[in-house]
């Protein structure tokens, strides 16, 4: 299965949001990704609903929404109304994760994990094989243009081995401070999507940088 390509919005033009929807559109990539932030779970806020909302007006391909947020099961219904396709809660927020993760397939959207750096990938065994895809955190959640964490690629091949050793579907997606600079090292280690916010917009041509992400072999 070739590598996904997830353009993170966050470090698009918030006041010209439809020409950066657009862009994504007509580029190799393969989802939007859209950063929630509640200012609680991490120390930023980001954009809700409303902004999800429009987005999906324009986009033609899959919102990957990934909440850093508390208590994210309040949300669950309302993340599919405006039209999340797979919707991802940080291990750390969520205290009844097997019940969060039925409640967000029960909506028939893709569950998805993440981790923040520190967490370890072994919590996840006991219920991987109801996941549809691990995010790893490269970088502490709540902020774009951030160093990548190098410990990430130890926690991106345990992961996979165990992903492979249960014949398990389950993607891994890499989040921060990804770049053409570890993208390679970051396939080969096992990841299958790859998020990238300031990296693409702030490039020159983003359409391009998005094709140069996704032709690494
Ligand atoms: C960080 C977000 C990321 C962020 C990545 O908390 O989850 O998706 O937008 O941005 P870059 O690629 O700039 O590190
Ligand atoms: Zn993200």
């Amino acid at each position: 299965m070739p590598h996904l390509i997830a353009p993170s919005l966050l470090a698009a033009d918030f006041s010209n949001l439809q020409s950066d929807c657009e862009m994504i559109n007509n580029s190799d990539a393969d989802w939007f990704h859209l950063d929630v932030m509640d200012g609680m779970f991490v120390p930023n806020i980001s954009f809700g609903m409303p902004v999800i909302k429009a987005i999906n007006k324009h986009a033609t391909k899959p919102l990957d929404v990934h909440l850093m947020i508390e208590k994210p099961d309040r949300y669950i219904k309302d993340f599919k109304a405006v039209g999340a396709n797979i919707l991802t809660v940080h291990y750390e927020a969520c205290p009844h994760l097997h019940r969060t993760i039925q409640a967000i397939k029960s909506e028939e959207m893709k569950a998805g994990v993440a981790l923040n750096p520190h967490t370890p990938i072994e919590l996840l065994e006991p219920i991987l094989e109801d996941i549809d895809l691990v995010c790893l955190m490269s970088v502490n959640p709540g902020f774009g243009g951030q160093s990548f964490i190098e410990g990430t690629y130890r926690k991106i091949e345990k992961l996979k081995k165990i992903i492979t050793q249960k014949k398990l579907s389950t993607k891994i997606e890499i989040d921060g401070g990804v770049s053409s600079k570890n993208a390679k090292a970051l396939l080969k280690a096992g990841a299958d999507v790859l998020v990238a916010g300031s990296f693409i917009f702030k490039s020159t041509n983003p359409t391009q940088t998005i094709k140069e992400l996704k032709a690494i072999q």
